[in-house]
This record gives structure tokens, sequence and C-alpha cells, in this order.
């Protein structure tokens, strides 16, 4: 459903990927691992449209879209869950579920109630602040953002980032229970590594702009990944 092929970029003299490639299928989780810095957030934002590539490309089904500015990206099914969450704080929970729906057909600008059963407590304050959520509710709110515009590739980086292990359970159930629906290609970011592994189908890991090991979870030996993550 997407691969991304060689790609490369630069932060001014300084190259943040390096030849990366990835695919990432429906219905599967597909975990990506790695130490701080070395690029993971920059391949979520550069498959999402919001840094500028400089080689490679990336494709949805097939068509190639990096060329095609964020929301053309987020039309074509491509949604993001920011690290460090990201929601508009003045705005109600409501108000930034909405924001979610903007790239869809006029017909399907309804927050779909799935949400809800995924995150309950999200019904309670339709009309509180996003800024007065806590940490683990603001977290709730933005995965919830990213599937009320019905993604087919969601990406999500470090949901757990921070987040209390109730809180972490529930994100876990919420992901397996997408994955489950089979219509939907995950792509998640992750330094916790017993939530990566418990979730993923396969395993990706980066180092320093590249990717240097990339297997389905059931090829890949626990220690050798764990490897790669410890200083
Ligand atoms: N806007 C930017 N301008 C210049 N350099 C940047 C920018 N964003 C990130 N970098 C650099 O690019 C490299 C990769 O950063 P990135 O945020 O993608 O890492 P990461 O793997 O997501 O790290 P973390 O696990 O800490 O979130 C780092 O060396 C970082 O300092
Ligand atoms: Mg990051």
């Amino acid at each position: 459903m997407l691969i991304v092929k060689s790609l490369n970029l630069n932060y001014g003299a300084s190259q943040a990927l390096r030849g990366v490639n990835l695919s990432a299928k429906e219905g599967e989780v597909t975990c990506i691992v790695g130490k701080n810095g070395v690029g993971k957030t920059t391949l979520l934002n550069a498959i999402m449209g919001l840094e500028r590539i400089s080689a490679g490309e990336i494709f949805i089904d097939g068509s190639p879209i990096s060329r095609e500015p964020a929301y053309a990206r987020s039309r074509r099914g491509l949604a993001l869950v920011p690290q460090g969450r990201d929601i508009f704080s003045q705005l109600t929970v409501e108000e930034n579920l909405r924001i979610g729906l903007s790239g869809l057909p006029r017909s399907e600008k309804k927050i779909p109630p799935d949400l809800f059963q995924y995150f309950p407590v999200l019904s309670d304050m339709l009309h509180r602040k996003g800024g007065d959520l806590s940490g683990g509710q603001q977290q709730q709110l933005a995965i919830a953002r990213a599937l009320a515009a019905k993604p087919r590739v969601l990406l999500l980086d470090e949901p757990t980032e921070g987040i209390q292990p109730s809180i972490i359970k529930l994100i876990t159930s919420v992901i397996k229970s997408l994955r489950d629906r089979g219509d939907m290609a995950i792509i998640l970011v992750e330094q916790y590594f017993e939530f990566a592994f418990e979730l993923a189908d396969k395993i990706i890991v980066m180092e320093r702009g590249n990717v240097t090991l990339d297997g389905a979870k059931t090829d890949l030996d626990e220690q050798t990944v764990r490897k790669y993550l410890t200083v």
C-alpha cells in the first residue's frame, strides 16, 4: 500500500535520510525503531509531506505522491499522529476532531461515532479545550483526530512518550483492533521496546538516517533488535 524508495532528505548541509526504503501493508503494523536523532520523525514527516525530500519517491497504491502537498496526501488517505501530540490547545476537543475531517468530502464530514468507542473519555470532554486535557487524554485526542480522516495509512510517532501504563494499554488495544480491521496500514515509530515488539508485524531499524535492519517480526530475534536500541 505504501512504498518508500531511496529517500534522501537534507537539513541544510546535513543529510538526515540516506536512501531509505520501506513498505507497509494493510492489516499490518510496521514498527520503526532506533535511537534518538536517527531520523524517525524526519521520515514520517517526509512521508506526510511536511518536509521536502531531495531524492527518492513515495508511492501509495502505486501512485507517486512526493510532489503533492500534505493536504493532498491526507486526501489520499495518509494521516499522522505527530510526536508530542501537537493538538490545538485553544480549540475544544470537538473542534480538534473536526480538523481531522477537513480533507473529507462534505457528505462525510461527520465525526465517526466509533472514535468514542475507542476513546470513551473524549465523549465526556467534547467542549473542553485541548490544552486543558491531561497528556494521556491529549494523546488519545491526537490519535482520534487522525482517525477522523478515515486514513488508509496511519503514521504514529512515539505515541507512548510520557504516557502512563493504563493509557499505553488502551492505545495498544486500539492499534490492534485497527490492524485487525484489515483495511489500514499502520506505521508506528517507537522507542518503548516492549510496546513496539508486541504490536509489530514487521520491524525496521534505523541508524543515522539509514535503514539497517528490515524484516518480519517472526524472522527477527528479540535480542538482536534490542541491541540496536540500547546506547
Ligand atoms: N528542522 C530541522 N532542521 C535541522 N535539523 C533537524 C531538523 N529536524 C531534525 N533535525 C536533525 O535531523 C536528525 C534526525 O532528527 P529526527 O527528529 O528525525 O530524529 P528521531 O529519530 O525522530 O529522534 P527522537 O527519537 O529523539 O524523536 C537529528 O540529527 C536532528 O537534529
Ligand atoms: Mg522523533
